[in-house]
């Protein structure tokens, strides 16, 4: 606290990400990043020449990006917009968008952030409770009006919605901007962005963080209609023109050429992730279906806390949320074949 904060700045209370270690032993299944490297294209196009150009500022529009992000998903650069991680593109749209005089609704049990953001943007929200099988169920967001923020697959539950589902929620809000935070559906969902065509009020968020292994390289993305991404960028514009550094355009953009590493690295992912589920049902846990590169479960005696503290002892972080409805529960991000028979053997230890 301090006499020099505004008044709002008292109020915040920030995000807390899940904890960086220094220690690079550690087996770390915690922040949901992928365990492979970037596509080795990423490393060719960051050589001297991209170096010596840093003294000039980075193209506005990451055009180059824009233009292959374009393509990929079959729509017009008009209908991308570029951020500084998909976190900086998601503070922009509930700048854009999300104030408004009905409130903004989202689940219970969802990414972090949301309501952080709408803390420090002055945004009203409706928490709308998840189902007893921790689904979002489309019908719960018929009866009122008003922005909704869905990531889908959900975090930190992992699981997806249905595109017939989604299209329903759709039909049903087309008053207000519907935001769909795609972090990970490569690893396994169906994306919203086919239903764009027909609904201008949606939106659709993706990273490179998770499916292209370049969370360190801070690149996220919208799809929208003209309308909603011309609208972000006149925030953006408002606020910092240049959010991609040239190093970030360049990478983002050798890593999307690389379609052949990509679906490698997604398919090891996911069969990791088919191997972890029936190994941790094997032995008492209650693992939700995941359409994401981590799994939600359940610890059997339901002592997650104690779990996630004697796994971290022997150097293995995953990550416990301490709030109502979760705190059985631990978050695993899916790691190596190797990393992830460490975690069972660990397990086998402490549960004995
Ligand atoms: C649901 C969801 N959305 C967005 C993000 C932010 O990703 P980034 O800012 O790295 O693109 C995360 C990160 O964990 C997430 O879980």
């Amino acid at each position: 606290m301090s006499q020099y904060w505004s008044d709002l700045v008292h109020t915040l209370q920030p995000y807390v990400p899940g904890e960086q270690p220094r220690h690079v032993e550690l087996t770390k299944l915690n922040t949901n990043e992928n365990p492979y490297p970037p596509s080795p294209r990423v490393r060719a196009v960051l050589d001297d020449a991209a170096v010596d150009a840093l003294r000039l500022y980075p193209d506005p529009d990451s055009g180059a990006l824009k233009a292959a992000l374009a393509a990929r998903a079959g729509l017009a650069p008009e209908n991308v917009f570029i951020g500084n991680g998909s976190d900086d593109v998601l503070a922009l749209a509930f700048m854009a968008f999300f104030k408004q005089p009905e409130p903004l609704r989202f689940p219970d049990l969802t990414y972090g952030f949301y309501p952080v953001y709408c803390k420090l943007f002055g945004i009203a929200s409706r928490i709308v409770p998840l189902n007893a099988a921790f689904e979002v169920d489309p019908a719960d967001y018929v009866a009122e009006s008003g922005p909704i923020v869905l990531p889908n697959p959900n975090a930190p539950t992992g699981r997806a919605l249905p595109l017939e589902q989604l299209e329903r929620l759709l039909a049903a809000n087309r008053e207000r901007v519907v935001l769909i935070d795609e972090a990970y559906v490569d690893f396994g969902a169906a994306s919203a962005v086919a239903l764009l065509a027909e609904h201008p009020q949606l939106l659709v968020v993706q990273t490179f963080s998770k499916s292209r292994s370049l969370a360190g390289l801070r690149v996220g993305f919208a799809y929208g209609s003209a309308e909603l991404i011309a609208g972000l960028e006149r925030v953006k514009d408002s606020f910092n023109s240049y959010p991609l550094d040239r190093l970030a355009q360049a990478g983002a953009l050798a890593a999307l050429e690389d379609e052949d590493y990509f679906r490698d690295c997604i398919a090891r992912v996911m069969a990791t992730r088919e191997w972890t589920v029936a190994e941790l049902t094997r032995r008492g846990f209650a693992v939700l279906p995941s359409q994401t590169n981590f799994v939600l479960a359940r610890v059997p005696n339901g002592r997650a806390r104690a779990l996630f503290e004697q796994l971290r002892e022997v150097g293995v972080l995953v990550r416990y949320f301490d709030r109502p409805r979760l705190h059985e529960h631990l978050r695993i991000s899916i790691g190596t074949d190797a990393e992830m028979r460490r975690l069972v053997e660990e397990i086998d230890r402490l549960l004995d």
